[in-house]
């Protein structure tokens, strides 16, 4: 890296060669102005906001006025961010923007956390001149998740350059002109790009504000906050939840360089309202016998009654969970034994889970991180539609298209920030991005070439892609002229990319598609070079479950002993396997114990209930998809503390919907009946139970130290939760006690429930909130930052636990036999929905409103041979179920297929990919 030496304020500064003046002033820690710019959108000198006065040399007294965001720092560069004329020049500019600017900041939702309010001040721009009515607009209803408010825009352009550049939306933009632009929709609707929430942290005044916030409206400095992991796919963003009151109010970003960067995805930011939902169960349930309704009981009963379970059981077995930590599901583990613990998905899923971990663990591909993604210059995603399976994922592939024609500004010696000037340069440029799928993609327009067909004949290609790059992988024969050219067009652009990348995953079932990215990849290696590979994860701890091992959830059916138990944690098995057999292994054990924080059809079969904490209420790890383990903290702590003291406390309070009731983390519930039942292994803290883990089975021992121990103390005290501004913290619970309550304690982790604590910056996975002097909105980040848009001080979060081996492969030789169509059947394939298809985000209404109907989607030609058209009602018969759903033509379908919507509430699990009949439905006409 080349360094060249600047001068601020006369003093010298070191600093990359390249970098802009502002850029490089933020990363030394000088505070200075701006809005246009953004460490992942670059500059366009938009706002004027960074004026600097730069000087030819020493000797320069006069100097000029130039943007910070669009000059470079070279050599021997001498600016001045103090020098009058350049502070005079931002605190007009602030004035010119106020102009139109309401002063609304009591009634903006933004006030608190508003990068305009924080830019006000730090010019000193104090008082307004102007007496004259101002601009105003009409707002916008732009759909559930974000709320619209026009005025208080500054014309920063950075919500349109994020919407459009960045992550590639179409129908959101900026029209009219001169001093009358407007940021918006071409007429009222709802925003359609995945990640339209991030306008609410992009925009840096209130226009965009987070719709669902505002039914529970808390300002930053009263939420209680903590770092946190998002549950809704399995990239693990990082987040950072806000509570107030017991109820979770908003999921904000947190940055992680190699994760989600500064983005999240509409349904991991939307989709924390299921921990509110009226559904939680809050107390144990527990049912006299099978005939009677499942009843409120204490935890002591409940505790009682899994002892006399334990007693009377000859035979028990677990069923985990991969939306269940690390921590819960080895707590499981242990209650049962090694060999009666089983995984808590299908057994199609478990097997295509080993699968991937084994060719990550055993070949020499490596599994990339999301930033890495992002790099890549090559790209073949086989079988995932990425966007609606990992949005982030396609988001940092939106990116990764960048990198190839970057050269082009290269030549043109224009700096990689200058955004304006490289688009202008690349104009639609893009490096190789092949998508080959079962049906189009919402990211198939920046793709150099796109296949859709059947899995198998996706999988074909793969193979074929292999061949082409090394001979010894196995031919595909019998394959089409068109398609094998285009094997050899991907396998030209692979090899010829520095750092390619092969993307494939669990969510087609089918394992050779993993098999065939997995010759592709392992192709690629060897001669000192390697490959990524990316699996996507169906979920949060998707990855940590498998490490675990474990057999599927049909084995553990047919392994239900007859008159014994089965505890199902976090689990709800319907969504999982075919409901006669779940009937039928249920009906067949005495006892069935269920550790769950929401109702579901499992819970209604249980015997006994026990309400278990969500991610919001505990503390724990998840492992992501690139096998990155990382640790998320509780942050409501509106939960009881644990003894009977506090239990009946709680139980007192319990009538109350927002209560914790008896909430604990499903870990303390097994604890309590380890204890119980007197067996080995009991636990009092995360850090007790991670050490049995890490003892129990190696492959996790990176995770002691993917954060600091409980006992870990800055100048003797704890991190705190709430900011210093918390306010009202006397009178919350007043109408319990006039005396403010001590806050609970938290035996697991360094972090408090309380404003008092260590001020600084703690260590990068304990840090709860973006705060600093001055800077109250996310741009505060920059202060945690090695470099702006560079890594947290001291590493990001998270340990790997997976890295490849560098031994040659020995490729997978079953090539899969073509697609062949039938004439009374068809593949029924899986499709997946960002909003519908996970469990827990479409709990929140925000979510659900942007869930579609059941559906089944037919190529044209098949809804020809059916005699349907759009919209009209078939009939499904598949796995002895005969479902009704209207039909959606897609014209990308491979013909003889069929998609059906997986994981939509009102559809019941099918195993997919498999053969189904379809008709007409009589009643259409
Ligand atoms: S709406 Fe917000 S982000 Fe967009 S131009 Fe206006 S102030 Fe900037
Ligand atoms: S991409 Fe996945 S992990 Fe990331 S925010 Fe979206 S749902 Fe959450
Ligand atoms: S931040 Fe430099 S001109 Fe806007």
């Amino acid at each position: 890296m080349k360094m060249v030496t600047f001068y601020i304020e006369n003093q010298p500064y070191a600093v990359e060669a390249g970098k802009n003046l502002l850029h490089a002033c933020l990363s030394l820690g000088f505070d200075l102005p701006y809005f246009c710019w953004h460490p992942a959108l670059g500059s366009v000198g938009a706002c004027r906001q960074c004026a600097v006065k730069q000087f030819k040399d020493e000797n320069d007294t006069r100097g000029k006025i130039v943007m910070a965001c669009m000059t470079p720092a070279s050599e021997a560069t001498r600016i001045s961010i103090l020098d009058p004329e350049a502070h005079q020049f931002r605190a007009s500019v602030i004035e010119w923007l106020m102009i139109n600017h309401p002063h609304d900041c009591p009634v903006c939702d933004e006030g608190g956390e508003c990068h305009l309010q924080d830019m006000t001040v730090m010019t000193g721009h104090n008082y307004r001149e102007f007496r004259f009515p101002k601009r105003t607009f009409r707002n916008q209803d732009l759909g559930p998740f974000v709320n619209h408010e026009m005025n208080r825009c500054i014309e920063c352009y950075r919500c349109v350059r994020f919407y459009r550049d960045y992550a590639g939306g179409r129908d959101f933009d900026v029209f009219a002109a001169h001093d009358h632009v407007y940021f918006g929709r071409h007429e009222d609707g709802t925003l359609e790009n995945e990640f339209s929430g991030n306008l609410v942290e992009v925009c840096p005044t209130g226009v965009f504000t987070d719709k669902t916030l505002k039914k529970h409206y808390t300002r930053k400095w009263d939420l209680q906050t903590a770092p946190s992991v998002c549950v809704h796919c399995g990239l693990g963003c990082n987040t950072i939840p806000g509570e107030r009151y017991g109820i979770l109010r908003q999921i904000r970003n947190r940055f992680n360089h190699e994760v989600n960067g500064y983005f999240l995805c509409d349904r991991g930011r939307y989709g924390y309202e299921f921990v509110n939902s009226e559904k939680r169960i809050r107390q144990p349930l527990l049912r006299k016998d099978r005939r009677s309704l499942l009843e409120a009981a204490s935890p002591d009963s409940a505790i009682e009654t899994l002892k006399e379970i334990f007693a009377e059981s000859s035979a028990m077995i677990g069923i985990g969970s991969p939306r269940a930590s690390l921590e819960a599901n080895f707590a499981l583990r242990a209650l049962v034994g090694p060999e009666h613990f089983f995984q808590g998905v299908s057994d199609r899923e478990t097997r295509l889970a080993s699968l991937a971990l084994s060719i990550l663990k055993e070949g020499p591909a490596r599994s990339p991180s999301l930033h890495e993604v992002e790099t890549a210059d090559a790209v073949l995603v086989l079988g995932e539609d990425v966007p609606n399976v990992a949005p982030m994922l396609a988001l940092a592939l939106r990116q990764s298209v960048r990198r190839e024609p970057m050269k082009i500004a290269e030549r043109l010696r224009i700096a990689e920030w200058d955004d304006a000037a490289v688009r202008e340069a690349v104009q639609h440029e893009r490096g190789s991005l092949f998508i080959a799928t079962t049906d189009s993609t919402s990211l198939d327009d920046v793709a150099t070439e796109r296949y859709h067909g059947a899995p198998n004949d996706v999988a074909r290609l793969g193979f074929a892609v292999a061949h082409e790059l090394k001979s010894d992988a196995p031919i595909v024969n019998d394959l089409p002229q068109e398609v094998s050219g285009l094997a050899n067009r991907i396998a030209v652009a692979l090899k010829q990319a520095e750092r390619p990348l092969v993307i494939s995953g669990m969510s087609c079932g089918s394992d050779a598609l993993i098999q065939a990215a997995a010759n592709v990849a392992w192709a690629l290696c060897g001669e000192g070079r390697t490959a990524a590979l990316c699996f996507t994860a169906p979920e949060c701890n998707s990855v940590g479950a498998a490490l675990m091992g474990g057999v599927g959830i049909d084995s553990a059916i047919e392994s239900i002993p007859e008159n014994g138990t089965v505890i199902v944690l976090e689990n709800d098995l319907y969504r999982r396997a075919d409901r006669a057999k779940i009937d039928a292994a249920l009906a067949a054990a005495k006892h069935v114990v269920v550790i769950d924080h929401l109702e579901s059809e499992t819970v209604q079969k249980a015997g006994l209930v026990l309400p278990a904490a969500t991610f919001a209420e505990s503390d724990g790890t998840f492992v992501n998809n690139e096998g990155r383990a990382q640790r998320f903290y509780q942050v409501l702590s509106d939960k009881p503390q644990f003894g009977a003291e506090s239990d009946r406390d709680s139980f007192r309070r319990s009538d109350k919907v927002r209560s914790g009731g008896f909430v604990k983390e499903s870990w303390r519930w097994l604890t309590d009946v380890i204890k119980a039942t007197g067996q080995a292994g009991s636990w009092t803290n995360l850090d007790e139970i991670d050490d049995a883990l890490v003892s129990a089975l190696a492959v996790f021992a990176p995770i002691m130290k993917i954060a600091p121990p409980a006992n870990f103390r800055i100048v003797g005290q704890k991190i705190p939760r709430q900011p210093h501004r918390y306010s009202g913290r006397t009178a919350m619970q007043a109408q319990l006690s006039v005396h403010e309550p001590k806050p609970p304690d938290d035996p697991d982790s360094p972090l408090s429930f309380s404003m008092e604590g260590y001020e600084g910056e703690p260590p990068s996975p304990l840090i709860t909130r973006f705060w600093s002097p001055g800077w109250n909105s996310i741009q505060s980040l920059n202060k945690f930052q090695d470099e702006v848009g560079g890594p947290l001080h001291g590493g990001d979060p998270g340990q790997r636990l997976i890295e490849p081996l560098q031994t040659g492969p020995t490729f997978f030789d079953q090539v899969p036999d073509a697609f062949q169509r039938r004439n009374d059947e068809w593949l029924i394939i899986p499709l997946s929905h960002i909003f519908g298809s996970e469990e827990l985000s479409v709990l929140s209404p925000a979510i659900a409103a942007r869930a579609p109907q059941r559906y089944l989607s037919v190529n044209d030609d098949d809804a020809g041979r059916l005699g349907v058209s759009d919209g009209e009602e078939v009939e499904l018969r598949l796995g002895g179920n005969i479902h009704y759903l209207s039909v959606k033509i897609r014209h990308a379908l491979a013909k003889g297929t069929a998609g059906l919507p997986v994981g939509l509430r009102e559809l019941p699990f099918v195993d997919l990919p498999s053969w189904g009949r379809i008709a007409k439905c009589n009643h259409n006409g």
